[in-house]
């Protein structure tokens, strides 16, 4: 098993990527932290999950609510004595063209999306130097490397959060410490937030990837694992493409 008792927290965990990551870093023998605002939906993947080697434990948690991050990781840093992982994975859009988009629109993406990364991080890392060791894995999107229409807000955040891990794979490694800091960067995958994206969005960009349909969320989990495991221990710093080939 490729995370035999390894500590992690998986933000937006109950839901689509994050909720594929759960289940198979469990499968991996992790003791998964899954981190949610559904309490609902966390419940059934605490059920989904009862079966295999590893566990989940769930926590209630909004990452834009600075006093219950810092709660919960302190909670979760007792109870196991570590945390080897953090997949900063929570992420939200509210899309319209930059004319339209209104201030309350703008501020909740980077309350979730940016500030959310940020409050954990931050929350996580004195733990990790405790250890010096750690992998830090932050969701961001093709998105934020090459722009959308109609998402300036969600494109912001995920261009931010590749120069918040560039900075922390960097700030992180000092004096010998093994902490890596990696990002993700999916194109479309098949989850509830890209079930209201327009068919003929979607149409358009299958027609620019070379694989031409959509991703699972299961082949984003993948990574996000490999980062995850002493697999990568030589990686930081790095953006990975999870995205059928849109963006080579
Ligand atoms: P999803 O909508 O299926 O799941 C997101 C989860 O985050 C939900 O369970 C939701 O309850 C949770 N969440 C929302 N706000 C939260 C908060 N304040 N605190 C804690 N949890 C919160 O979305 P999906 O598609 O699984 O997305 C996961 C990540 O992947 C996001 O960061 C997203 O931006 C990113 N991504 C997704 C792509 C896609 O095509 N689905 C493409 C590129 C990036």
């Amino acid at each position: 098993m490729r995370l035999q008792g390894k500590v992690c927290i998986i933000t937006g965990a109950a839901s689509g990527i994050g909720r594929a990551a759960s289940l198979l870093f469990a499968k991996e023998g992790a003791v998964v932290c899954a981190c949610d605002v559904s309490q609902q939906a966390l419940d059934k993947l605490v059920e989904e999950a009862k079966d295999l080697p590893g566990s989940i434990d769930p926590y209630v948690l909004d990452v834009t609510n600075r006093e219950q991050v810092f709660k919960t990781v302190d909670e979760i840093a007792n109870k196991y004595g570590k945390i080897d992982v953090l997949v900063n994975n929570a992420g939200i859009t509210r899309d319209a063209l930059l004319v339209k988009m209104s201030e309350q629109d703008w501020n909740a993406v980077i309350n979730v999306n940016l500030t959310g990364v940020f409050n954990m991080t931050q929350a996580v890392a004195p733990h990790m130097m405790k250890t010096q060791k750690g992998s830090i894995i932050n969701t961001s999107s093709v998105v934020g490397i090459y722009g959308n229409i109609g998402q300036t807000n969600y494109a912001a955040t995920k261009g931010g959060v590749i120069a918040m891990t560039k900075t922390w794979a960097k700030e992180l490694a000092r004096k010998g410490a093994q902490i890596r800091v990696n990002a993700v960067a999916p194109g479309f995958i098949r989850t509830p937030m890209t079930e209201k994206v327009p068919e003929k969005v979607i149409e358009a960009v299958l027609s620019r990837t070379p694989l031409a349909r959509m991703g699972e969320p299961e082949e984003v989990a993948y990574v996000y694992l490999f980062l995850a495991s002493d697999e990568s221990s030589y990686i930081t710093g790095q953006v990975i493409g999870v995205d059928g080939g849109l963006t080579f």
